[in-house]
C-alpha cells in the first residue's frame, strides 16, 4: 500500500480510505494503491466487506486530469471499476463532498451506495470533451433507465444525493461521519446476509428514440461532440451485452481524448483557475470590503449593484436625481425579481436585499463610509473625472475607487483625485448580475492591495476576474474591435452579414457579430465610430452603410430594425441592408465576391488572434490564457475551442501568421501582423508556452 489509500480493519469490514488531497483525484498512485487495498482485503481472512471513503473534502472528484493527454499508466480506471464491481466481497462506497466522473464511476461499481445529505455526484467528463470511460455509461442507466442517465451524462450537472436518491444512483442518504456511517452501513448488510449486488448484472435499460435524442443533444451543444457522442454510448448499454457496451464506450472515450475539443475543453479548466493566480498577488491581502458604493443605476449600476447584493454586500447607489433614483431601484427589483422566479434567492432574502441591504440617493455625502465605489455613470471622461471629483471628496481615506468605463483613459480618470492609486477599473458585462466576466483594469500607479480587492470583489461575486492593462477598449473590447473589423471588410467584400452570422455560430459561437450588435444596440458603435474619427488612419477601410442605419433610427433589437427585423418573436435579415451594403460598394467599385464559411471563420479568427497577440505582447494581458477567458466569459467564445490563442496553438502558429500575411497583401495597414505571433512562429513555440513561463 502506499499513503494514498489507508487501509484498516473494523470486524469483518475493510475500509480503503483515499488520501489524495484536495479531491482524491485518482491518479496513477491512487488507482494502484485502490487495486492493493482490494487485493488485501480478499487476502484478509477475517474480512467479508469492503468499505471506500475519501478523506478531506470529497469522496473523489474523479480521474485525474492532469494525467490526461499523457501515456496511460496501468492499473486504467476501468479495470479497476470492473476488479471492484467483481470482488467477492461485499464493496460499499460511502459519499461525502463530490463523486464526479470517475468518483462516480468507483461507487458505481460498489455493489451498495450511500451518502450524506449535501453530498453531489455527477459524470461530468462532457465538460472536458469526453464521456465517462470507466463504465458509467453503461452502469448508470442500468440503475436509473436510459433518459435519466442521457439527461445526467449530457449534462454533466451535479445531482444533490436527495435527487440521487430518488433516481436509483443511491441506496441511501445518511447524515453523520461518512467512515462512521458506511461501517454501520455495511455491517448490517452483512448482519442481515445481503448479497452482492454488481451492477452489470441487472437488467439493461429499455431502449428510448436513440436518433431524436442525439439530434436534440448535438443541436443543444452548438458543435461540441462529447455530449451527442455520450448519447451512443447509452444506446449501446441498451443495446449491447455488459462487456461490449463498455468496449463502445472505450473506443468513444479513447476517439474524444484525440480530439482538439478534449484539449480545448481541459484548457478552459485549468485556465478558468489559474486566471486570477497572479504572482504578484500572492502574498498580498485585500482591502476589507462590505459596504460598496454604485454610482448610476441605467443598465450598469443597476446589474453591478444587484451582483453585489447577491454577494452579500451592502450598497448605496447614486442617481442624479429623483426620477432616476426610482427607476435605478425599479431595475434592481426587476433584476432581483428575475433571481427569486428562478429559485436563486428566497422571497425573504430578496425583500432583505431590496430593504435593508439597498440604499438609492441622490446625495453623494451617502458614500462617507463605503469601503469601495463602483462608477458606472454616461461614457463622457467630462460627466466621470466631475464624479470622481466627488468622490474624493467624500469618500474616507483607503477607499477603493473603481470605474466601468468600457474604453477611457483610467489612468486620466484617476488624476482628478488626490488618490490615484487608490483607482482602478472594474469593468462588468452586460447584464452585470448575469456575465460571469470580470476585467481588472489596472493602469500603472495602483497599488497591488488595490488589486487584490479588485481580485477578491470578483470572487466573492462569482465572476471569473481577468488582470488587463489599460489600453482603448482593454482586452476584450480591444479584440472584438478587431475581428468585428474583419468581419465588416468581408462585407464590404463580398459577404453578407447574414452569411457571416451563420459560419460563426457553425464554429460555435453563441450569436454572431451581426446579431451581437443589434442585441447590444447598433448606436454603440455608431458613438465609437464617430469617437474615433478624427483620429482614424484614411488607410482604414470603415464601411458607411452602419452608419446610415443609425441615421435612420435603426439601432437593433430596442428599435426593432437593425441588420436584423425582429417582429413578435420572428428574426429575418433586414433587407434594407444589403440595399445599403451594395450602394457602398458600387460607390467603392468593389466588386463583390464570394466567401465560404470555412474562410469567413479563419479571417475572423486570424484578427481575433492577431489582436490578441499584440495585447500579449504589449503586457496588457499577462498570459495567453488570460486572453482566452475574456472572450471565453465575455463574448461567447465556445468553450469546446478552449479561446482563441488555443485554438490558434492547435491550428498552428504558423499556420495562422500564414493565414494573416496571405490576407495583408490585399490590405496591409489592418492586417498587420502581431511581433509575437511573428515570435513564436520563427522559435517554434506556442502560445501555452507563455503561460506556463513563469510570470516577470
Ligand atoms: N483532477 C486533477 N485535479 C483536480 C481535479 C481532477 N479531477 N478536480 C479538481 N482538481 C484540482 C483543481 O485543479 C484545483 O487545483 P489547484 O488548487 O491547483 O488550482 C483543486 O483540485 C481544487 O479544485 P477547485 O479549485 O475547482 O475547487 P472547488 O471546490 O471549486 O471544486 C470540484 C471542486 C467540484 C471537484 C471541481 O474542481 C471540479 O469540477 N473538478 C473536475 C471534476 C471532473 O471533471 N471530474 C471528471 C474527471 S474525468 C474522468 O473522471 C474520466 C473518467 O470517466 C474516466
Ligand atoms: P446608462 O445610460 O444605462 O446609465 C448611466 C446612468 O448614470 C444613468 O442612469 C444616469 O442617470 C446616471 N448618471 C449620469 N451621470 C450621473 C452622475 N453624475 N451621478 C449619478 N448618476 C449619473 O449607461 P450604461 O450602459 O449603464 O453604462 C454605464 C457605464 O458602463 C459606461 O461607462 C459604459 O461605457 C460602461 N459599460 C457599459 C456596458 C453596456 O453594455 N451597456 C458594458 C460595460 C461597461
Amino acid at each position: 500500500m502506499t499513503d494514498m489509500v489507508a487501509y484498516e480493519t473494523h470486524g469483518a469490514v475493510a475500509v480503503l480510505r483515499l488520501q489524495n488531497p484536495p479531491v482524491n483525484a485518482l491518479s496513477q498512485a491512487v488507482r494502484q494503491a485502490l487495486m492493493q487495498g482490494m487485493d488485501r482485503a480478499e487476502a484478509d481472512p477475517g474480512v467479508r466487506a469492503v468499505l471506500i471513503v475519501g478523506d478531506g473534502r470529497a469522496f473523489i472528484a474523479g480521474a485525474d486530469i492532469k494525467e490526461f493527454g499523457k501515456p496511460p499508466r496501468e492499473p486504467h480506471l476501468p479495470d479497476l471499476c470492473d476488479r471492484i464491481e467483481a470482488s467477492p466481497l461485499l464493496v460499499v462506497a460511502s459519499m461525502h463532498g463530490v463523486s464526479l466522473g470517475g468518483g462516480l464511476e468507483v461507487a458505481l461499481s460498489a455493489h451498495y451506495r450511500i451518502a450524506q445529505p449535501e453530498a453531489r455526484i455527477g459524470l461530468p467528463e462532457v465538460h472536458l470533451g469526453l464521456i465517462p470511460g470507466a463504465g458509467g455509461t453503461q452502469r448508470l442507466p442500468r440503475l436509473t433507465g436510459a433518459k435519466a442517465a442521457v439527461e445526467v451524462i449530457t449534462s454533466g450537472r451535479h445531482v444533490p444525493a436527495d435527487e440521487a436518491a430518488r433516481l436509483g444512483i443511491i441506496d441511501r442518504v445518511e447524515a453523520g461521519d461518512p467512515q462512521a456511517v458506511g461501517l454501520a452501513c455495511a455491517q448490517a448488510l452483512l448482519a442481515s446476509g445481503a448479497a452482492r449486488r454488481p451492477v452489470s448484472e441487472m437488467p439493461a435499460p429499455a431502449p428510448i428514440d436513440w436518433d431524436a435524442t442525439y439530434a436534440k443533444v448535438l443541436k443543444k451543444g452548438r458543435g461540441q461532440l462529447s455530449p451527442a457522442q455520450a448519447v451512443r454510448a447509452v444506446q449501446a448499454s441498451a443495446e449491447l451485452p455488459f462487456a461490449d457496451g463498455l468496449a463502445a464506450e472505450r473506443r468513444i472515450f479513447q476517439e474524444l481524448m484525440a480530439t482538439d475539443q478534449r484539449q480545448g475543453m481541459i484548457h478552459a479548466f485549468f485556465s478558468e483557475r489559474a486566471v486570477s493566480n497572479l504572482s504578484e498577488l500572492a502574498s498580498v491581502a485585500p482591502r476589507a470590503v462590505e459596504a460598496v458604493g454604485v454610482i448610476g443605476g441605467g443598465t450598469m449600476g443597476a446589474g453591478i449593484a444587484t451582483s453585489a447584493l447577491l454577494a452579500g454586500l451592502s450598497v448605496v447607489l447614486v442617481e442624479r436625481g429623483q426620477t432616476a433614483a426610482e427607476a435605478a431601484r425599479a431595475r434592481i427589483a426587476g433584476n432581483l425579481d428575475g433571481a427569486l422566479n428562478r429559485g436563486k434567492l428566497t422571497q425573504e432574502r430578496h425583500d432583505a436585499l431590496l430593504g435593508q441591504a439597498l440604499e438609492v440617493v441622490t446625495d453623494y455625502a451617502a458614500l462617507a463610509d463605503v469601503d469601495l465605489v463602483i462608477e458606472a455613470v454616461f461614457e463622457d471622461m467630462a460627466v466621470k473625472t466631475a464624479v470622481f471629483a466627488e468622490l474624493d471628496a467624500v469618500c474616507k481615506p483607503g477607499a477603493v475607487l473603481a470605474t466601468n468605463t468600457s474604453y477611457l483613459d483610467i489612468g486620466e480618470i484617476a488624476a482628478q483625485t488626490s488618490r490615484p492609486s487608490d483607482v482602478i477599473g472594474l469593468h462588468f458585462f452586460s447584464p452585470a448580475h448575469v456575465m460571469k466576466l470580470l476585467e481588472v483594469v489596472v493602469p500603472d500607479q495602483t497599488v497591488p492591495d488595490v488589486v487584490a480587492t479588485g481580485f477578491a470583489l470578483g470572487k466573492r461575486m462569482g465572476k471569473v476576474a481577468v488582470r488587463s492593462g489599460v489600453c482603448d477598449g482593454f482586452i476584450g473590447n480591444r479584440i472584438m474591435r478587431a475581428y468585428r473589423t474583419a468581419a465588416d471588410h468581408m462585407v464590404l467584400d463580398g459577404a453578407t452579414p447574414f452569411e457571416i452570422d451563420a459560419a460563426l455560430t457553425d464554429f460555435g459561437f453563441a450569436m454572431g457579430p451581426f446579431a451581437v450588435s443589434d442585441l447590444a444596440g447598433l448606436d454603440i458603435a455608431w458613438a465609437m465610430r464617430k469617437r474615433l474619427a478624427p483620429t482614424r488612419d484614411p488607410r482604414e477601410r470603415v464601411g458607411r452603410y452602419p452608419d446610415t442605419l443609425c441615421e435612420a433610427g435603426e439601432f437593433g433589437r430596442k428599435t426593432g430594425k437593425g441588420f436584423y427585423l425582429y417582429d413578435a418573436g420572428s428574426v429575418e435579415p433586414n433587407p434594407e441592408v444589403m440595399e445599403l451594403v451594395m450602394a457602398e460598394r458600387a460607390e467603392r467599385g468593389i466588386t463583390p465576391r464570394g466567401f465560404s464559411p470555412e474562410e469567413i471563420q479563419r479571417r475572423y479568427m486570424a484578427a481575433m488572434v492577431n489582436e490578441a497577440a499584440k495585447i500579449v505582447g504589449e503586457g496588457i494581458a499577462r498570459r495567453p490564457l488570460d486572453v482566452d477567458m475574456v472572450l471565453l466569459f465575455g463574448y461567447g467564445f465556445p468553450r469546446y475551442h478552449g479561446g482563441p490563442l488555443k485554438w490558434a496553438d492547435l491550428q498552428g502558429v504558423d499556420t495562422v501568421l500564414a493565414d494573416i500575411e496571405t490576407y495583408a497583401r490585399e490590405d496591409d495597414f489592418f492586417w498587420q501582423p502581431a511581433p509575437l505571433l511573428r515570435q513564436l512562429a520563427a522559435e517554434g513555440r506556442c502560445f501555452d508556452d507563455l503561460n506556463k513561463a513563469p510570470q516577470t
